[in-house]
């Protein structure tokens, strides 16, 4: 069996604020992950879905020690990464890369596509002959599809998928061995987003990275990923094999999250969304709702689901699972 390259054990991180009068001071918590693992193979990708609030930006950023989580742990290659000191550290991002949802607030408009690609370079390889910092980066240019002689525009002249394909060279010119993509698409027009996740696809494949991909949207991750895990609050719904999860959700959130991606007049998918799958918002998250975190909005709750938190628990299909209904619930799309 192989060995994962990631493990995320138990993983939680909380935002703490304050707020009231001078006299009344009063400390909220806000638990954005809480209590996430999985494990990651070589060469797997995981897809991350959840609606905008639920953590996943968090969990991307606790994963490469971009924040310290307040628990848990993130072995790499069996190395806990929140235990490193700072340089160490430094030195484990040649190996772990993210790219970012904005592609054009995310460059520097002042920086060339070139040096923006390069950048990466010159940091960590500081000795790095000239030339073939230059060579390095046309290579680059290359394999995500842009033309090497662009080396010099910069970022205002290319298109936010050109910029997304800058943002993508810059994650790779050092050769990672994991790839955070953090809804690399959702800031793009719909007719660009496909290209962009077949690049990552096809570079995934080519490069034998390890991938996470981020997303608020089923369909998005569906193409690209070997599993799914789906987000609620802070916490993990359901973690399955692709064709499984597309097949037969068992969460009732997993569901939900896939009917209203499958009518496709967006107007008409919000009404579904919210009237019949997803009653009403995502509850304030400095009050969670007790016993399951869903259940406010799920149409199959009773009353044990207000008094107990469902462990996520493995199904006989495969599927990781939190619900106490899982067994007998029929979600068949
Ligand atoms: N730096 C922060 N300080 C306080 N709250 C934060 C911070 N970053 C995120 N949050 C809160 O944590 C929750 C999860 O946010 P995020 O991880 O960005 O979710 P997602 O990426 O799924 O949209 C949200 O309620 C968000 O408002
Ligand atoms: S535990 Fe209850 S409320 Fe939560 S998803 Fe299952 S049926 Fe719905
Ligand atoms: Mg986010």
């Amino acid at each position: 069996m192989t060995e994962p390259v990631l493990r995320v054990q138990d993983l939680a991180v909380y935002f703490s604020s304050r707020t009231g009068s001078l006299l009344r001071r009063e400390e909220r918590v806000l638990r954005a992950v809480d209590g996430i693992s999985f494990d990651l193979n070589p060469g797997e990708t995981l897809g991350i879905v959840g609606e905008s609030g639920s953590g996943k930006s968090t969990l991307a950023r606790a994963i490469l020690g971009l924040l310290s989580p307040n628990r848990g742990r993130v072995l790499w290659m069996g190395e806990d990464l929140t235990r490193l000191e700072a340089e160490p550290m430094r030195q484990k991002r040649k190996e772990l890369q993210i790219v970012f949802q904005d592609p054009v607030a995310s460059l520097n408009p002042r920086m060339t596509a070139g040096s923006i690609i390069a950048e990466p370079l010159w940091t960590f390889y500081p000795q790095m002959e000239s030339l073939q910092v230059e060579e390095r980066t046309r290579g680059m240019m290359k394999m995500v599809g842009l033309l090497p002689n662009q080396i010099n525009r910069y970022p205002h002249e290319f298109s936010g998928g050109q910029c997304q394909r800058i943002g993508i060279a810059r994650s790779l010119v050092l050769n990672p061995k994991l790839l955070i993509c953090d809804e690399p698409v959702s800031a793009l027009d719909v007719s660009i987003q496909a290209q962009i996740i077949n690049l990552l696809r096809d570079l995934q494949k080519k490069l034998g990275l390890a991938l996470i991909f981020v997303a608020h949207d089923l369909s998005i991750v569906r193409h690209i990923s070997d599993r799914v895990m789906v987000m609620y609050m802070g916490r993990s719904m359901e973690v399955a094999e692709k064709t499984a999860l597309y097949r037969r959700p068992l969460h009732p959130y997993s569901r939900a999250l896939m009917k209203s991606v499958l009518i496709p007049d967006p107007v008409r998918a919000r009404e579904v969304k919210q009237e019949v799958w997803l009653k009403g918002d995502m509850p304030s998250p400095f009050s969670p709702p007790r016993g399951c975190i869903f259940h406010s909005r799920c149409p199959y709750q009773v009353p044990r689901c207000q008094a107990d938190v469902p462990a996520l628990r493995r199904m006989e299909n495969g599927n990781w699972v939190a619900c106490h209904r899982a067994e007998e619930l029929d979600l068949s799309i």
